[in-house]
């Protein structure tokens, strides 16, 4: 929200008290003084006036988990284990998975309660590469890598997929990187070959690279500078 419209919603301030305040900079924004009344105000933003706390802002969190197989990317589910079982953190409803990975899929998993930062790591139109390691039950041919440069249409959703670029590692398995990331996009993509994938593992996600120090099923919180790469 603007800053402008977060303080004349308070029963404090008008309008005009809201401009004085702006002006005269009495406004501090995690802990800056801030004039513009586009200032962008977040559930996770303190403000204060004059010093005195008008929102202290709640504790934005981002964690990387290694997704071990055989659990579900969601928040709950009647039947199987949720990758937030293996969390032990306060609050866990507030947390959302940012790009999930299917039941058997392994490898990074970011979870967070930003969903600007999740949406910045998700959407298509940021581009940013998501990494598989890929295993398949036949050889991968020669022409897969033009076939998934050029984009797949996928009818369901009635689109083509952004260019995707694939590096073979030997004849039954490749990385895999892609733009966007749609339902069980990989395995769709091999499946257009009818070449099933055996094993999928995701290595990275833009400029976040799974911690080789942590265990299928192991997480940790990411680091300030990996937060500030999205
Ligand atoms: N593509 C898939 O098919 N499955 C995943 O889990 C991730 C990407």
């Amino acid at each position: 929200m603007r800053l402008d419209r977060f303080l004349s919603n308070l029963p404090r301030f008008n309008r005009q008290q809201v401009r004085l305040l702006l002006a005269e900079r009495r406004i501090h924004v995690d802990g800056l003084p801030v004039a513009d009344s586009h200032h962008d105000v977040r559930e996770f933003s303190r403000v204060e006036c004059d010093g005195q706390t008008l929102q202290a802002g709640k504790p934005a969190r981002y964690f990387m988990l290694h997704k071990p197989p055989g659990c579900v990317s969601a928040t709950l589910d009647a039947q199987h284990p949720t990758v937030l079982d293996l969390l032990d953190e306060p609050d866990k409803g507030d947390l959302h998975i940012a790009g999930r990975l299917d039941f058997n899929t392994t490898g990074l998993l970011l979870i967070t309660n930003d969903g600007q930062w999740s949406r910045r790591l998700t959407q298509p139109r940021t581009k940013l590469p998501k990494v598989y390691y890929v295993e398949t039950e036949q050889e991968i041919g020669p022409d897969y890598a033009a076939t998934f440069s050029a984009g797949l249409y996928f009818a369901f959703e009635d689109l083509t997929t952004q260019p995707a670029d694939l590096q073979v590692l030997s004849p039954k398995s490749a990385r895999l990187s892609i733009i966007e990331g749609r339902y069980h996009q990989v395995k769709r993509m091999f499946g257009h070959f009818d070449n099933k994938v055996t094993r999928l593992h995701r290595e990275r996600m833009g400029p976040l690279v799974l911690d080789e120090q942590l265990a299928p099923g192991q997480y940790r919180p990411l680091t300030d500078a990996e937060i500030q790469q999205i």
